[in-house]
């Protein structure tokens, strides 16, 4: 394999293996310039991005926290501490938003597409300058509190926590199922 396909080969970096420096905000443009380039019919850019650096971490623990509780005031103490500590594992958070519109010619579906790829192009790109990443949902993902507390708008939805950061580990590349499994020539 060249190694321009061995790069593409990425990996996920465990969140608690994220540790600073995280992308610089030059950096992180870069990365979004990437994250703009996914494929995306209509031309519609259907997502946003949210960045959570430094102090602002720990704003958004205590929105995790808050969600928490409303969803189940009995939680147990240790459920909430690991929601407590979430966004605190890493420097750098960007939180992608896809931004779903109505549109005669371009079905949601497609547009969720583009804002996956979007994602993923945020993790190619981190992978590419150095740094490393994962991207994470969770029920905070999905949390009404969680929702109003980003602002994020009745037409739009959390599709990833993406946490960046330089990596503390060398992740092995993880095994997967031999290609021939997945393709069928037709015709
Ligand atoms: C939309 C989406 C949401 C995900 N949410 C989670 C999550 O909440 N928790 C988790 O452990 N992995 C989650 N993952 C998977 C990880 O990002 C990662 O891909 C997986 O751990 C496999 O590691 P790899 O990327 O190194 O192959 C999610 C992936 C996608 C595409």
């Amino acid at each position: 394999m060249t190694d321009a396909l061995q790069h593409l080969k990425r990996n996920s970096t465990p969140a608690k293996a994220l540790t600073e420096p995280a992308p610089s905000e030059a950096e992180l443009e870069s990365i979004l310039a990437i994250a703009l380039s996914a494929p995306d019919h209509g031309r519609l850019y259907p997502y946003r991005f949210i960045s959570i650096r430094g102090d602002a971490r720990y704003r958004l623990s205590e929105v995790f926290v808050q969600a928490t509780r409303l969803r189940d005031p009995d939680v147990d103490p240790a459920y909430l501490a690991k929601q407590r500590e979430k966004p605190l594992r890493s420097p750098l958070i960007v939180v992608v938003v896809a931004k779903l519109e109505e549109s005669e010619k371009i079905p949601e579906i497609e547009q969720m597409l583009s804002a996956g790829a979007a994602a993923h192009n945020v993790l190619l790109a981190a992978d590419a300058l150095g740094y490393g990443s994962v991207w994470l949902t969770g029920d905070n993902a999905y949390d009404d509190h969680v929702r109003r507390e980003l602002e994020i708008a009745a037409h739009e939805q959390i599709i990833g926590f993406v946490y960046l950061g330089t990596p503390e580990l060398d992740i092995p590349p993880r095994k997967h199922p031999p290609v021939r499994n997945f393709l069928r020539s037709w015709g």
